[in-house]
């Protein structure tokens, strides 16, 4: 898996054999500086390069395979034993307005490189079939972290955050609540020279701007019912830079931004997922320490725990949800999508590309 945040491609082993997913080992690989900065050009308007496109795709294919031969070791477990692969890639540009996604990635090469079949290319039937090709995650969420009783909200914070409702008796909800990291990382790496504004702890340092929250705040994109997905197009600098007070520290800025994010996944949960009773956080967002609690302050009483609770770790989630979602295409099993993504029914979600 390897999301929003350009970080890098993470890989989870998983045993679907028992009644609940058992991580076996868990590998992560960073992106080195120029594959990121090639992507980040990649994921913007008129930056459009089918060369740079192609020869990224390479990278990151072998990259993948890296990480996949990494976490097989850490898991002592043979390339025989494992049915699928599933790769996500790395998307550059999402319109789920015009029925378009794209991921970057090279799954004949993943299949090559390790010798297991590959399932890539999760998003695009879903679009297909009139659907915002993501969330796909939510699905994952529901199958592992429903409780038949309580309410329950999970919060994927990565470079775009992601909010997922299951309450006993409803249909699952999932839709992108808006930017996870992606704002607050952008800050840091042209204030800190750091990829990531590290526990917060940068945010924690500075004051609220109230005017400047309310600016972003008035985004429309927040207020709009599910289904609905973003990505970087919309949360970017151009988005950003109009809405910056014309003189401020650099500090106040990230503690502002810090406190959209976890205020935009709060009133999220208070608009669209109406009685949730307990608050559970995913994603390299969760180890964001000050994010955290603010959005614990916010949640008026609700607990707010690490999906560690549940029995995932919070940076695996992502990963292993991939897995699953590679295993249920593997069997040609449809998942129904409807309530999240707007798709018109269930289907197989995935390419497969054999060994
Ligand atoms: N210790 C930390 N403190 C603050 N933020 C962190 C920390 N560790 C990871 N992050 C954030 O998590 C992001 C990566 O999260 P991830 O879930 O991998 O997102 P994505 O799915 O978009 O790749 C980093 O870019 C950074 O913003
Ligand atoms: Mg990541």
């Amino acid at each position: 898996m390897s999301g929003t945040s350009l970080d890098g491609a993470d890989a989870a082993v998983v045993d679907f054999s028992g009644p609940a997913p058992r991580t076996l080992a868990f590998a992560s690989i960073a992106y080195p500086q120029v594959l990121r900065d090639r992507l980040m050009a990649l994921s913007h308007d008129g930056s459009d390069s089918l060369e740079v496109a192609g020869r990224v795709s390479l990278e990151l294919a072998d990259l993948y395979a890296a990480v996949v031969d990494e976490a097989l070791r850490q898991a002592g477990v043979s390339r025989s034993q494992v049915k699928g692969v599933g790769v996500h890639g790395q998307t550059v540009r999402h319109r789920p307005a015009e029925g378009f996604t794209i991921q970057l990635n090279d799954p004949a090469r993943v299949a090559e490189r390790c010798g297991i079949d590959v399932v890539a290319d999760f998003r695009r039937r879903d679009m297909a079939a009139g659907g915002q090709g993501a969330p796909l995650v939510p699905a994952f969420h529901d199958a592992v972290f429903r409780d038949p009783r309580r309410a329950r909200a999970v919060v994927n914070i990565g470079g775009i955050g992601n909010i997922t409702w299951l309450a006993p008796g409803r249909a699952t909800v999932g839709f992108d609540c808006g930017p996870g990291n992606v704002l607050m990382d952008a800050w840091a790496e042209r204030h800190l020279d750091a990829r990531f504004d590290e526990d917060g702890k940068w945010a924690a340092s500075g004051r609220v701007d109230n005017e400047f929250l309310g600016r972003l705040l008035s985004e429309p994109y927040l207020g709009e019912a599910p289904p609905k997905s973003t990505g970087r197009e919309l949360f970017r600098k151009d988005w950003l830079e109009p809405l910056l007070p014309s003189q401020a520290r650099a500090q106040d800025v990230q503690a502002t931004l810090a406190e959209f994010t976890a205020r935009t996944i709060v009133e999220a949960i208070d608009r669209f997922c109406p009685g949730t009773e307990e608050i559970y956080l995913a994603g390299g967002g969760a180890r964001n320490v000050h994010l955290v609690a603010r959005i614990g302050d916010l949640a008026k009483g609700r607990p707010v725990a690490p999906t560690d609770a549940l029995g995932v770790p919070t940076q695996h989630v992502e990963a292993v949800a991939f897995a699953w979602l590679a295993m249920k295409c593997l069997a040609r099993e449809p998942i129904d999508m409807a309530a999240v993504t707007g798709a018109k029914g269930p289907r197989i979600l995935g390419a497969i590309y054999p060994a």
